[in-house]
């Protein structure tokens, strides 16, 4: 199952010419998903996400590049089997288009039309409510359902054709905190369980985090850094991609509030404020512990934090540190051979990193 593209998207150029003026949405864009991927697409408005994965089902033709998806040039197909290919790849979106006038089952089983016989489309219908976690709700109507429900009657009717991909655009943008983890949680099930390639467009780095193994972060049309969840968590290498991460690990608001209360840090000459950062195993208190017993360097936390990623940890610590100079020097030395990677933090410049 492993390292198998399912999705190739190669050198993609999407322009929109509208009333003269002239739009590069998606510029030069090459993406690979493999199959079993929980992709994540991050970026603010605008920065063409939408755009480059309605390219994968052609629901956008590209100006130029390349698709090919399940092994098929989707730019080469008719439009007949255009059709077919379009029903492997599920799609849902903020949005949840429903239809107000028909109970939830049908709402499932309408992809399904005269694809089934009638014994057959029930069927399925209750097997994918199951899914869902619905059963109950199959004779009500969408405006009886929370938005949680109503995104997991969209999903369901999403996979009624077995979808090998599902696209989720913004999904759970409309969704409170908890609703949004349990619509995250159920795509991270269905990835498990039926073997589902998930890509995720959000604006959100917390819904990344929460089940993506991989991540491309998108800035005005283009992709500017991507990789797997723990490399880019752990050293992403542009601000942009830093900032996101500040935001999902609340080390952004942590900034904040430590820079407001600056004057009040007093830091000397022997102090310094930094940012520690570790992946894997090690935790924070040895390291707090270790740098005083060799080094006589005295931390002070203002702020820590553990996100586990793909089980693996990721620390954050906010620090104050005291000592000599050279000590300091040491103690820094220290931390970046035993891979922690520390940050300067100067409380004096409001800028947050
Ligand atoms: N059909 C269109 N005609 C003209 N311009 C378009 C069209 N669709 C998108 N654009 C433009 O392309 C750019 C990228 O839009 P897109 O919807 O892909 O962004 P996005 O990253 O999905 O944003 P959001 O997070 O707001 O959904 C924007 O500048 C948008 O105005
Ligand atoms: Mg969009």
């Amino acid at each position: 199952m492993t390292n198998e593209a399912i999705i190739q998207l190669k050198d993609i150029d999407v322009t929109f010419h509208n009333k003269g003026q002239t739009v590069e949405a998606v510029k030069k864009v090459s993406l690979t998903v493999e199959r079993g991927d929980i992709y994540g697409v991050v970026g603010y408005s605008g920065a063409g996400k939408s755009t480059l994965v309605r390219v994968i089902n052609r629901l956008q033709r590209p100006t130029a590049g390349s698709v090919v998806v399940n092994g098929q040039d989707i730019l080469s197909l008719s439009s007949r089997d255009l059709r077919t290919a379009r029903t492997k790849i599920g799609m849902i979106f903020q949005h949840f288009n429903l239809m107000a006038s028909r109970t939830i089952a049908d709402n499932v089983g309408y992809p399904l039309k005269g694809r089934l016989t009638h014994e057959d489309r029930k069927k399925k219908v209750a097997h994918l409510l199951e899914l869902v976690g619905l059963s109950e709700k199959a004779t009500d109507y969408p405006a009886q359902l929370s938005g949680g429900q109503k995104q997991r009657v969209a999903i369901a009717r999403a996979l009624a054709n077995d979808p090998e991909i599902l696209i989720s655009d913004e999904a759970t943008s409309a969704l409170d905190p908890k609703t949004t983890s349990s619509i995250l949680a159920l795509l991270k099930r269905l990835n498990k369980e039926l073997g589902l390639t998930v890509v995720l467009i959000t604006h959100e780095m917390e819904a990344v985090k929460e089940i993506c193994n991989k991540v491309a972060v998108m800035e005005d049309g283009e992709i500017i850094e991507r990789g797997d969840l723990v490399s880019i968590f752990s050293r992403p290498q542009k601000p942009l991609t830093q900032d996101f991460i500040n935001t999902a690990t609340q080390i952004n608001q942590a900034l904040e509030k430590i820079f407001r209360q600056a004057d009040s840090l007093h830091l000397s000459d022997s102090q310094q404020l930094v940012q520690l950062q570790y992946v894997g195993a090690s935790t924070d208190a040895p390291l707090i512990t270790e740098l005083y017993k060799r080094y006589g360097v005295v931390s002070n936390i203002l702020y820590g934090n553990v996100e586990i990623l793909q089980n693996t940890p990721l620390g954050n610590l906010i620090v104050v540190m005291s000592g000599e100079p050279d000590k300091l020097a040491a103690a820094w030395q220290y931390c970046q051979d035993a891979g922690i990677s520390i940050t300067h933090l100067n409380p004096n410049d409001s800028e947050v990193a």
